[in-house]
Formats: structure tokens, C-alpha cells, sequence
């Protein structure tokens, strides 16, 4: 799927669905409690004494957003679907949201504290991932953090329907050891991951959740494209230890 395709569907569902996804999912945090502790450790990582911003990517309605922002974040949404911006500005007024795309952000570089892809990359294409982590890499300070939610397996499902409509969305199911991989690729450290089981809510359709925590390393790492040593820097002798 090219990424005007794929840009263009998930805005046109979103569009469609966006008060029925807010009202469905208004109150969803208050039951996963392992959802929001690794929203509170994002909150509390990114809160660094310059008090920088934190942007919730794909914010949907902006409930994360709020999450954020009631945890002490500076946060701020940005969503593809203008319906679903209209909805999180009617619901959250004291925040700033606006409409944007992962793949291109209209944000400097270095310019956050922290971002989070709160379920919002399970609509992206596979091929399109590498782009929306290196502009999450382009965006985040040095030292930055970014927590990403995503549901685990390795297929693609296709919905006809959700939230009462008619609709045509992609959704995908990934596995951890991809994500990683590609975070890796970035240039963005994991520093920790949780992965578990489906609820109620999320049986049988859904199985495991993933929440990643990574960071932007404040050093260029040296070595490979990836922080991996290259070959030749391995083999670099070592100096002899002194007794000392
Ligand atoms: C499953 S919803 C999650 C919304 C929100 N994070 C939440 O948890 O309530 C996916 C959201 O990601 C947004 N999205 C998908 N691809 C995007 C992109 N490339 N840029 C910005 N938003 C995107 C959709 O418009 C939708 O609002």
C-alpha cells in the first residue's frame, strides 16, 4: 500500500467513527492498570527539569493526552483525522491539538521531551514503520523518551466494520522482536518492555498488548548504523590493563 493510500483510508475511517471511538473509549485507562503504570513512567521520565514538551502521536480523542497532562506532562496531541482533532479539542479545551501526520511532523528537530504512539502505528504499513521511528528520532531532544503501544502477532486484519459504521481500515499485529529491530535501526534505545496477556475487553479478537519504552541516546553511538560495534571497531586490540 503506498503511504497516500494508507494515509487516506485511515483518515477517512477515523473521520467516520471519531465521537463513537471517544465515548467508547473515554474511561478504558481506568481498568489496565499495567497501561497506565507505563504511562506514568513515560510521565515521570520525560519530566526533566526544562519541563519539555511531550507529543501523543495518533492521539485519537485525546484521552491519553489528558492521561498525560493530568500525570504533570507537558502534552500535546496530533492526529491524521481532522473529526477526531474537532473531538479532542471539545473534550479536553485546555490542550493543543492539532492535525498532523507520524510520518511527516511539522515539529523541529530535538524538539520534545517525549512522544508517545499510543496504538496509533497498528495502522501502518510495515514498510512505512521505519519512516514514522526515524521522524519520532528526528523530533526527540537528545535523551528523549518515546513509549509505543502496539498489539503483538504478525498478521493484518482488514475491518468492514467498527464503532457502528461501515468502514475500510487496515489493522496490524506485530511481533516485539520486529519493533525492536526497527527502533534499533532508528537509533532509539529500548530501555524496557511489557507484554500482556489480553483482558476481557480485548478477548477473543485481540491477544497480547506491548508497551515499549525507548529513548533517543544523548551520544551519536559510534560503530554501526544501528550502535552495533562494526566489525573492525570488535576486533580493535584491546589496552594493556594496568596494575595500578
Ligand atoms: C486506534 S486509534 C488510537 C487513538 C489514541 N491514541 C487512543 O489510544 O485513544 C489510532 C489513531 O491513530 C491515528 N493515526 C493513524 N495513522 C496516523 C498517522 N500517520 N499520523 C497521525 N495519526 C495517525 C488515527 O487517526 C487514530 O486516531
Amino acid at each position: 500500500m503506498t503511504e497516500s493510500a494508507y494515509l487516506h483510508a485511515t483518515r477517512t475511517a477515523y473521520d467516520t467513527v471519531a465521537p463513537e471511538y471517544a465515548e467508547l473509549l473515554r474511561n478504558e485507562l481506568d481498568t489496565k492498570p499495567l497501561d497506565r503504570a507505563m504511562l506514568a513512567a513515560f510521565a515521570e521520565l520525560v519530566q526533566g527539569p526544562d519541563g519539555g514538551e511531550g507529543a501523543d502521536l495518533g492521539c485519537g480523542p485525546g484521552r491519553v493526552t489528558a492521561h498525560l497532562h493530568s500525570l504533570g506532562v507537558n502534552a500535546f496531541g496530533i492526529d491524521l483525522s481532522p473529526r477526531m482533532i474537532d473531538v479532542a479539542r471539545q473534550s479536553h479545551p485546555g490542550l493543543r491539538f492539532e492535525v498532523g501526520s507520524m510520518t511527516a511532523l511539522d515539529l523541529a528537530d530535538a524538539s520534545l521531551a517525549g512522544a508517545v504512539a499510543w496504538y496509533s502505528t497498528v495502522h501502518t504499513p510495515p514498510e512505512l514503520l521505519p519512516t514514522v521511528f526515524a521522524e519520532i528520532h528526528r523530533v526527540l531532544a537528545p535523551g528523549g523518551h518515546m513509549l509505543l503501544a502496539f498489539k503483538v502477532g504478525d498478521e493484518r486484519r482488514h475491518l468492514s466494520q467498527g464503532y457502528g459504521h461501515k468502514l475500510s481500515l487496515d489493522v496490524y499485529w506485530t511481533p516485539p522482536e520486529h519493533i525492536a529491530e526497527l527502533l534499533a535501526k532508528a537509533g532509539l534505545s529500548l530501555d524496557a518492555q511489557l507484554i500482556r496477556e489480553p483482558d476481557e475487553t480485548e478477548r477473543p479478537r485481540s491477544g497480547r498488548q506491548a508497551f515499549f519504552l525507548a529513548h533517543k541516546p544523548t551520544h551519536k553511538p559510534t560503530g554501526g548504523p544501528t550502535g552495533t560495534p562494526t566489525h573492525k571497531a570488535a576486533e580493535k586490540p584491546k589496552a594493556p590493563e594496568s596494575d595500578s
